[in-house]
């Protein structure tokens, strides 16, 4: 099967190789082409714009920031738009469900079919393949791609329409924002109040908030180690677009609120480009 793939950031990159080493051709672009190197080196082929790679490509996904970043590569000269008549897009960004919708009117528009695919899960799960995908959109391209979700991701949902499946991520998110910044009061309330944040997270984790974010960030967070595994500029950019998603539902969201604006802060505070954990840093 040969796929493209646009957008080679932590998640793209660490999906490309995975759909390399299971066999799958790829044909990688991303916007600073120079991060195409290392995929060749794991056999990749590169195109020179999102519409080269569509043209390649029956089927083509594409990982990449946030909402702009999913506009720009498909309206934009050589975008998307221009080869995908007869092709299947999948994208796998978080986004809002509008931009999603907009994204698949145009696309449908002009002759090609549309997925929408956000993950769950962070670098690690991308680099094993153990990815939550949260599909919606065109069935039938589902059906089509799940060869390829079967090596990205350890679970499939498809949820009906466009928009259904970034919803539903933009949900899991606020969850996960909120759930951070509680985990980082505990820590700091536990080490100042002259415990050892050690043994807080053997608590939890013996007791019923035993989680796989806990587990996985809170080692790193007592080392003040926050190498980026999912940005902070990318959490605060989910908070946002959740809180959104809230308004228009009349659902008040005070918790995810708190948790939007302490993501704020540490992004003005230069933390943006760090581990979404780094939002502790504005506790000191
Ligand atoms: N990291 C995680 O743990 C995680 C988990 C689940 C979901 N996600 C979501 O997955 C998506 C990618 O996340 P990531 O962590 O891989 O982010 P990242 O490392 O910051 O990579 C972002 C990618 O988007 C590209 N990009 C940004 N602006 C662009 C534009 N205007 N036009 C074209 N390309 C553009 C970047 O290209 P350049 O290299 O040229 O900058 C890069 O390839 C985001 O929507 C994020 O919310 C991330």
């Amino acid at each position: 099967m040969e796929i493209g793939f646009l957008g080679l950031g932590i998640m793209g990159k660490a999906m490309s190789i995975n759909l390399l080493h299971h066999g799958f051709k790829v044909t990688v672009w991303n916007r600073t082409l120079s991060k195409c190197d290392e995929l060749v080196e794991h056999g990749a082929t590169v195109g020179e714009t999102p519409a080269a790679v569509v043209k390649k490509c029956k089927y083509t996904i594409a990982m990449l920031s946030d909402p702009s970043a999913a506009l720009s590569v498909v309206f934009d000269k050589d975008g998307v738009l221009e080869q995908i008549n007869g092709k299947g897009y999948i994208d796998m960004s978080t986004i809002d469900a509008q931009t999603s919708i907009k994204i698949s009117d145009a696309i449908k528009a002009k002759g090609g079919d549309f997925l929408e695919a956000p993950v769950s899960g962070g670098k690690t799960h991308a680099e094993d393949g153990q990815l939550v995908i949260i599909a919606a959109g065109h069935k039938a391209l589902y059906e089509e791609a799940l060869p390829a979700f079967d090596v990205l991701g350890k679970k499939s949902f498809f949820l009906g329409a466009v928009g259904d499946g970034a919803k539903m991520k933009l949900a899991v998110n606020a969850v996960m924002g909120s759930m951070m910044n509680a985990f980082s009061e505990g820590l700091r309330l536990v080490e100042r109040s002259g415990l050892n944040p050690g043994t807080l997270l053997d608590v939890l984790d013996h007791g019923a908030m035993s989680n796989g974010l806990f587990k996985s960030k809170g080692p790193t967070m007592l080392k003040n180690s926050y190498n980026p595994g999912f940005p902070l500029k990318h959490m605060q950019k989910d908070m946002r677009l959740a809180l959104a998603l809230g308004d228009e539902n009349a659902v008040p969201m005070p918790v995810a609120a708190v948790a939007n604006e302490a993501f704020e802060k540490a992004k003005s505070t230069g933390l943006g480009d760090l581990d979404f954990s780094a939002v502790i840093k504005t506790l000191n």
